[in-house]
């Protein structure tokens, strides 16, 4: 995918994540491959419960302890045999192909800076996490500790990666002030002092954004920042997203359903469905003439105002996707996509799409991609 290594700040190749559950294997994340740049923003995009969030949680290290004891699934003896088969595969090196069996967690490969993540241990992962690749979670209130000023907060997670001592004080304080202006939340030399409860929403997922700021990461993830936000507050978040793009060389993978965020915000997206990624490339071209048709029907289930014109223009059916997204404990065969997609022929019942590079830096995951009608 890479025309030059150093190019990219993270490569993932067929990156798969099961977790476990009463059900079955739920496969959130099934064999994906992308890479986002230096300085580059690349968006996520996708329905609920296409597996965005299972991507970060994976990068970040955590995919397995989060699914692993997970109530319904730690208490299923059968799942515990699932986990104990995984934990066998990783003593001997071993992939679940190898060992003949689907197993949960995580795997594949995530290069980061030369390192291949999955084979760190997690003293070594704790080096990483938090400090050069940072998270924001999606929903904001439960993330912020209420009792402890934001000073504290923001600072804490400096504190936390200065394992040598490095950092003083004054430095470190200084610091804060600086990424709170940054995410513009006004009057910050007196609003430190206070703790989450008395920001308001959007100025709480900005004070997040700034913690997930100050260690100066090289990756920075967030999770749905606009999601659940009324129009004026989520205007906010964008203009920060927009500043911190500007002013920072950091690269960034937003996960959104929201297209507006990710036109706004990302130089390629990923768009996601059934825990693959159906087509990815340039945000532009993606979004306005987009290739494949899980993005055109995504796409048309929230039109926005230019894909509104263009459906009138181009004289389109304006219409959403129809049926549930897939059970990913019980996906269909083929296409998961097939029993929805208007376009499905025989072979998108039988057979799986390979996902492929069709034009310059241009990725699809559907057979009939050169015959479909242009859009
Ligand atoms: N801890 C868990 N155990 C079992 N299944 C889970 C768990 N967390 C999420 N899932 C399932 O994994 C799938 C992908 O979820 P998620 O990554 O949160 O999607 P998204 O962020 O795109 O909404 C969904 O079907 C969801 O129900
Ligand atoms: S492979 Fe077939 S079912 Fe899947 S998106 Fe393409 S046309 Fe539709
Ligand atoms: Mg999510």
């Amino acid at each position: 995918m890479l025309k030059n290594a150093d190019e990219y700040v993270l490569k993932i190749e067929n990156l798969k994540a099961f977790y476990t559950s009463r059900k079955g294997l739920v496969k959130a994340v099934n064999n994906i491959t992308f890479d986002i740049r230096k300085g580059e923003s690349v968006g996520l995009f996708g329905e609920s419960g296409a597996g965005k969030t299972s991507v970060a949680l994976a990068i970040m290290g955590i995919f397995d302890q989060v699914s692993r004891y997970y109530t319904s699934a730690s208490s299923d003896p059968e799942n515990k045999k699932l986990w104990d088969k995984r934990d066998e595969a990783r003593r001997k090196g071993l992939t679940s192909d190898e060992l003949g069996m689907e197993l949960p967690g995580v795997e594949g490969k995530i290069w980061f800076s030369g390192k291949d993540l999955l084979t760190l241990d997690e003293k070594e992962y704790r080096k990483i996490r938090g400090k050069e690749i940072t998270y924001v979670p999606q929903g904001t209130i439960k993330s912020l500790n209420p009792y402890t000023q934001i000073r504290e907060q923001t600072a804490e997670t400096l504190w936390a990666h200065d394992e040598d001592n490095l950092w003083i004080e004054r430095e470190v304080l200084r610091r804060v002030l600086e990424t709170l202006d940054l995410v513009e939340i006004g009057d910050s030399d007196r609003r430190q002092f206070m703790k989450p409860g008395e920001f308001s929403m959007g100025e709480d997922q900005r004070i997040l954004l700034a913690m997930a700021l100050i260690s100066d990461p090289c990756l920075m993830i967030t999770d749905e920042p606009t999601t659940a936000l009324d129009m004026g507050v989520q205007r906010r978040i964008l203009d920060a997203i927009g500043i911190i793009r500007r002013e920072l060389d950091l690269s960034l993978l937003l996960i959104s359903n929201d297209q507006g965020l990710i036109a706004e915000t990302s130089d390629r997206v990923a768009v996601m469905s059934a825990g693959r990624i159906m087509e990815f490339g340039d945000t532009e071209c993606v979004l306005n003439s987009p290739g494949h048709p899980f993005t055109r029907a995504f796409i048309m289930s929230n039109p926005s105002m230019e894909v509104m014109r263009k459906i009138r223009e181009k004289g389109l059916r304006l219409r959403g996707i129809p049926g549930n997204p897939p059970d990913l404990s019980n996906l269909p065969t083929g296409c998961p996509f097939h029993p929805r997609c208007e376009y499905a022929k025989d072979i998108c019942k039988t057979m799986l799409p390979e996902y492929r590079e069709v034009k310059d830096d241009y990725w699809i995951f559907c057979h009939r991609f050169e015959e479909l009608p242009e859009w």
